[in-house]
């Protein structure tokens, strides 16, 4: 489901009178006085160069970790931003979507007043839990995971934190919630494998007081749900398509294939809205044809291949485009049309800003990708967590008073922005921001390809 967003200040499109659960940005009362403030921010920022991120290192211990996965190696090479102790004085301006005109430049703009308000503690013991989804997606192990930990320990470096993976398991997910409460997890951090089924979980952790951030995907119909902290994600799946239409433009009639992310996913549903409100006026114009679409269980590289090929001999491997939600499922769909020799490849789109999926950017592989600043994400997921472990007030500029409707509830919410990379940008967005480094990218297999691009 589309959640209904309710925002004070109109960051986004708005979207009133569009079909069935449409997003609605609705202003808050104290509307212009909230303008003038952004309009003073926005001229502060500007004035100070735009949020330039501190360096600050992450302390060791304090981690109880009950994994189930292995860590892949090659982490984002970013630090952590933001230093807890720094001032609590976040603007009330702060837009929590970035930049308002949202320039390409980094993806976490507008960020820096949504870390860095809660007052750390050295003499707090308690616990929380971190439950992720799945480990085929690399981002939540290399990225998602360590940048919580490190951030959470830095404000409490007593307290525990108990991690899980669920392999993309609902079951695995809803036992390791149970486990966690059972082993006193006072604040679960959930990023649910299946957004309704973790409805469930969140009743039960509610039923404890046990307070539940839904953490990059949404928790659909339960008022267990304190938090929710994400992108925009229908904005990741517009920018998916306008980028695959661009780079088609000069194409007669092109003939695309969609492939979707995991239908018990809500962002899934987000990103495939998106695309659609790009693609679907195409179509209606007869400018474009979706001649397949495929909703990709457990958003599986192996299964987007799969579906890929079978789009191949469907087609005659007649293909111009391929609208891929991820790039795990842009991986899969590569495969399968090296696979039956097709050459050059048609334009593929991605999500995530793997290295992987940069690397192929890099090579004329896959076309694009979505950059979503993850080390901003899961910083703020830690200090709402750590903030409910100890009882402290939440700033109403971190949420800029915007809220989520997930069907039971209005919950607050923050959504960051997401920003398309090309080749074009891979320097001004992944690079700038360190979440990989021209070493981490620029291999030998790479090196050509990263001079041709100027990335030195
Ligand atoms: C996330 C994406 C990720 C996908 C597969 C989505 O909910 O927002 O970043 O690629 O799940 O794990």
């Amino acid at each position: 489901m589309r959640l209904l967003v309710h925002a004070p200040l109109c960051r986004g499109r708005e979207a009133d009178g569009e079909r069935g659960q449409a997003m609605h940005l609705q202003p808050a009362p104290n509307r212009f006085v909230v303008l003038v403030l952004l309009v003073i921010t926005a001229l502060v920022v500007a004035a100070c160069g735009g949020g330039a991120a501190e360096e600050v290192s992450p302390t060791a211990g304090g981690v109880v970790t009950t994994a189930t996965a292995a860590m892949p190696s090659g982490s984002p090479a970013a630090s952590p931003t933001g230093s807890p102790a720094a001032s609590p004085a976040a603007s009330p301006a702060a837009s929590p979507v970035g930049t308002p005109g949202g320039t390409p430049t980094g993806g976490t703009g507008g960020t820096e007043d949504l870390t860095g308000w809660a007052t750390p503690s050295d003499t707090e013991d308690g616990t929380i839990a971190l439950l992720l989804p799945e480990t085929k997606t690399a981002r939540y192990e290399s990225a998602d995971r360590p940048f919580f930990e490190a951030y959470f320990q830095e404000l409490c470096p007593n307290c525990q934190i108990i991690y899980n993976n669920a392999n993309q398991d609902a079951a695995t997910q809803q036992q390791q919630a149970e486990a966690a409460l059972t082993n006193g997890a006072q604040v679960l951090v959930l990023d649910p494998v299946d957004s309704a089924a973790a409805a469930a979980i969140a009743e039960q952790a509610q039923a404890q007081g046990v307070p539940v951030i839904a953490y990059d995907r949404a928790i659909l119909n339960s008022e267990g749900v304190s938090y929710y902290i994400s992108f925009d994600n229908v904005e990741v799946g517009r920018l998916q398509a306008q980028t695959l239409v661009d780079a088609l433009e000069g194409v007669d009639d092109p003939q695309i294939v969609m492939i979707n992310g995991s239908p018990t996913d809500n962002n899934a549903g987000e990103f495939k809205e998106g695309a659609h409100s790009v693609f679907d006026p195409l179509v209606d114009a007869g400018e474009l044809t979706i001649a397949m679409e495929y909703d990709t269980p457990d958003w599986s590289p192996d299964q987007a291949q799969n579906e890929m090929q079978q789009a191949l001999t469907a087609l005659g491997n007649q293909v111009d485009g391929v609208y891929a939600a991820n790039d795990g499922t842009a991986s899969g769909a590569i495969a399968a049309m090296k696979a039956a020799g097709i050459s050059p490849l048609p334009p593929v789109t991605g999500q995530d800003a793997e290295l992987a999926g940069i690397q192929r950017i890099l090579i004329g592989e896959q076309y694009m990708t979505v950059y979503k600043a993850i080390q901003p994400e899961a910083e703020i997921a830690a200090e709402l967590a750590f903030a409910l472990l100890t009882g402290q007030d939440v700033p109403e500029s971190v949420t800029g008073g915007q809220t989520a409707n997930n069907g039971a509830t209005d919950v607050p919410a923050i959504l960051l922005t997401p920003v398309a990379v090309t080749q074009d940008n891979i320097a001004d967005t992944v690079v700038a921001d360190e979440f990989w480094t021209v070493d981490e990218i620029c291999t030998p297999e790479y090196a050509d390809a990263c001079a041709e691009a100027g990335l030195e």
